[in-house]
């Protein structure tokens, strides 16, 4: 081959020549084209417009949450039962049914609030997105650190979101506008509990603990289904940090975690996850006193014991931090033949909310990147053009009946599961109104009793810390909630804020809850 871009090297140089991306040698990368030696610059100048305009657009925009994160490539295992029983008796889903059966995953890890290049020793959630890229298509399980989450219905994203971002005046991350909104949120108090525990600052990426958090559903070869949560163990143990460990690493680096990641599969030494599954009927379980649709509580491990499936090893890096963690993108839209939502009023927004996005941030061609191809299945639909479209086929590869139905030939529907047509029946009335049992406070004091001694004391003092720095009633109001989760919790934090349970006698309920009879107790005997 004459190599046309090796007319650019020097003599005994055997690098590799520069050329712009038309496949022309660059003969001059110091210089623009000019009149004269000073100027002044020519407009026909391709080389230097191409390398600055791409410049200029080398960003894309960042995730509006979880924008810092760290991916690496690995395999899922699957163990093909469920406890002793085969586990197509409760799922038909491809990549669980063979003991040994390997799936390629992709596992992006991210803390949530701050920007792309912001600490990783910060009080946050942390993202657990599990892309796996099976036979029968992909399947993204997304998930976080804390089991629950702030809040139950979708329709509060955004709020909860920007109370937690920095003021849009000052552009600081505010106490008082965080605990502002979580005050008048009562739901979020188990999530609280968590994330100011030692929990909110995991020690690094390979010790935590990743949830899918929302319920799911397994879907068998006869379409009966059971809801599903799921939670990843690493075999590696979980580790955290508390404010002062984590400051010290802030000092000297941001990025500690996706370093620590990094590092441990350069050196062979692969972290590993064990997937668990906790099962219950496909019901409304009147019996529970909380909803098994409800993502601010834990299924309790004594009724619902979790149940190993599999295990993911991560033993890859990335090659290009872009291509393959930035433009990563994770649904929970995304799943395969045996999985399923659930009527989750969360699911149903998130499921929404990351293709809109993507499609605004990645671009609408965004599936057809090499990181989020359906790479071990067969991709074949009508959608064609649009910005970026890159295969040669287009994305088809018929290339004159780009619709369905056709007798001249294209695509066809596959063949339709009928079983599914037993899917349960649905009567209600259409509304907008909060589930039934929000049983907000129980869960939280649970999580705290178990909680030893001095992650309850780190727990008062990081409360105390934030709430210090909030407005006076923002505190009684937190006080407040704290005494209905647990007499301990709430007078140690009162203590530290100077307010009694005396002085928070006087607050009514919120309208936005609803009360047990044990929470009606506990209010009794604050006065
Ligand atoms: C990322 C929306 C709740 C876990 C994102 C992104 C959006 C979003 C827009 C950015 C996606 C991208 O740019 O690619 C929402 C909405 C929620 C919600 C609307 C509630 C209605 C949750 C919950 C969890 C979670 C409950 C945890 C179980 C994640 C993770 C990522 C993410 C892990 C990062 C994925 C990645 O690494 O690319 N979310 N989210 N989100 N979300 Fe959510």
């Amino acid at each position: 081959m004459t190599d046309v871009a090796s007319q650019g090297r020097r003599s005994g140089d055997e690098r590799q020549t520069l050329t712009n991306r038309q496949g022309h040698p660059v003969y001059d990368n110091q210089n623009q084209r000019t009149v004269g030696a000073r100027g002044p610059a020519t407009l026909e100048n391709y080389h230097f417009l191409e390398k600055i305009s791409h410049f200029d657009r080398e960003r894309i925009p960042e995730r509006v949450v979880h924008a810092r994160g760290a991916t690496a490539f690995g395999y899922f295992e699957a163990y093909g039962k469920w406890g002793d029983e085969p586990i197509s008796r409760y799922t038909r889903a491809g990549l669980f049914q063979e003991a040994g059966k390997r799936t390629d995953v992709a596992l992006r890890f991210s803390t949530v609030i701050g920007g792309r290049d912001s600490a990783e020793t910060v009080r946050d959630p942390r993202g657990f997105a599990v892309k796996f890229y099976t036979e029968e298509g992909n399947w993204d399980l997304v998930g976080n650190n804390l089991a629950v989450f702030f809040i139950r219905d979708a329709i509060k994203f955004p709020d909860v979101i920007h109370s937690l971002k920095p003021d849009p005046v000052t552009f600081r991350q505010d106490p008082n506008r965080i605990f502002d909104f979580m005050s008048q949120t009562p739901e979020c108090m188990h999530m609280l509990v968590n994330l100011f525990s030692p929990r909110g600052i995991p020690s690094d990426y390979r010790h935590m603990q990743g949830f899918g958090v929302n319920t799911y559903k397994w879907v068998n070869d006869k379409g009966e289904t059971v809801l599903v949560k799921y939670t990843w163990m690493p075999k590696q143990g979980v580790r955290s940090m508390t404010e002062e460990d984590a400051a010290k690493i802030q000092a000297h680096d941001l990025g500690h975690a996706t370093k620590d990641l990094r590092e441990a599969i350069d050196r062979g030494d692969y972290p590993e996850w064990e997937l668990f599954v906790q099962m219950m009927s496909d019901d409304e379980h009147p019996e529970l006193d909380f909803d098994p649709l409800d993502d601010t509580k834990t299924w309790p491990e004594q009724d619902f014991p979790p149940k190993p499936v599999g295990r993911l090893v991560l033993n890859r890096n990335v090659v290009d931090n872009f291509t393959e963690n930035e433009q990563i993108s994770f649904g929970t839209g995304v799943l395969v033949d045996g999985l399923d939502f659930s009527d989750d009023k969360m699911l149903v927004g998130r499921t929404f909310s990351y293709s809109d996005t993507q499609r605004y941030r990645v671009g609408p061609n965004y599936l057809q990147l090499p990181v989020n191809q359906a790479k071990n299945a067969q991709v074949r639909t009508n959608q064609r053009d649009g910005q970026m479209a890159y295969s040669q086929d287009n994305g088809g590869r018929n290339p004159h009946v780009n619709y369905e139905p056709s007798i001249t030939g294209g695509l066809c529907e596959a063949q339709y599961p009928t079983h599914d047509e037993q899917g349960p029946e649905i009567v209600g009335r259409v509304t907008r109104k909060r589930i039934p049992r929000t049983n907000d406070y129980k869960q939280a004091g649970q999580r705290f009793r178990l909680m030893e001694q001095w992650e309850r004391d780190d727990l008062v003092k990081n409360f105390v810390n934030q709430l210090s720095q909030c407005d006076r009633p923002i505190q009684e109001r937190m006080v407040w909630h704290f005494l209905l989760v647990e007499d301990e919790l709430g007078l140690r934090v009162g203590e530290g804020l100077g307010i009694s349970p005396e002085d928070v006698a006087h607050l009514e309920p919120l309208q936005s809850q609803t009360l047990t009879d044990e929470d009606r107790d506990r209010l009794g005997k604050l006065g």
